[in-house]
């Protein structure tokens, strides 16, 4: 296999390799299968899904990415969830413009997926039981007293300070990425299959990889 495996063609004698995926040839079941990846991602911390990039665009068009955690997946309202700080870049920016892409690849499946989100900060019923699940480990970024991203003279100036800070409740923010489109692509000895599902339009459709 090649360093990438992306720039083969499709190999004769196919037998080499690792198994096929059951939904190679069937688009609806590659959607499935996308989708039954992302759940693992939120439970299986040794998962390449576990930790997703998300990438939104700055008040002067550039676009940014950054590693968040996946914290939920619904496949059936076709959404997910991370967590972040109130004062974050990326909340800043969703407030500008909610539609974001998300990146997953899983170097083990040989399967990508690239979604189209966008993105909303959850609050209510939603917003309590986010936080209300969430590990003392976890809360204590959130008790940073300094903005996320803010310029410091000293590393060792960072100051975390639970009862200011509600514990960290007052800058800890779950963000539902509302998936619009999702582009599934997997790379197989015998030929790539590559695939965009449409969850706005209800539409599913194979691409040339
Ligand atoms: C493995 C890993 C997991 C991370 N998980 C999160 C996360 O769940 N939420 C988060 O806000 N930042 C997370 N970060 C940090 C972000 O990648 C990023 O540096 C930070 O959120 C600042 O991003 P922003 O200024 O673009 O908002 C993670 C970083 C790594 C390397």
């Amino acid at each position: 296999m090649s360093d990438t495996e992306f720039d083969r063609k499709p190999q004769k004698d196919a037998r080499r390799g690792p198994p096929i995926l059951s939904c190679y040839d069937d688009l609806a079941g590659s959607c499935a299968y996308g989708w039954s990846m992302l759940e693992r991602g939120v439970k299986d911390r040794k998962s390449a899904f576990h930790t997703p990039s998300v990438a939104t665009v700055t008040a002067d068009g550039s676009p940014t990415i950054r590693t968040v955690v996946l914290r939920s997946c619904d496949s059936a309202a076709k959404s997910l969830r991370f967590h972040t700080d109130t004062r974050s870049g990326k909340i800043a920016e969703l407030k500008q413009n909610p539609m974001a892409a998300m990146h997953f690849y899983d170097a083990g499946a040989k399967v990508q997926l690239r979604l189209a989100v966008r993105l909303a900060c959850l609050d209510g019923d939603a917003y309590d039981a986010a936080w209300a699940a969430t590990r003392p480990m976890s809360r204590e970024c959130y008790q940073v007293m300094q903005s996320p991203g803010s310029q410091i003279d000293d590393p060792y100036g960072v100051t975390f300070d639970p009862q200011a800070t509600k514990d960290g409740e007052d800058h800890f923010v779950p963000v539902v990425a509302h998936v619009l489109r999702m582009e599934w692509l997997y790379l197989a000895a015998k030929g790539h299959r590559r695939a965009l599902f449409d969850f706005e339009a209800d539409t599913q459709s194979w691409l040339v990889p």
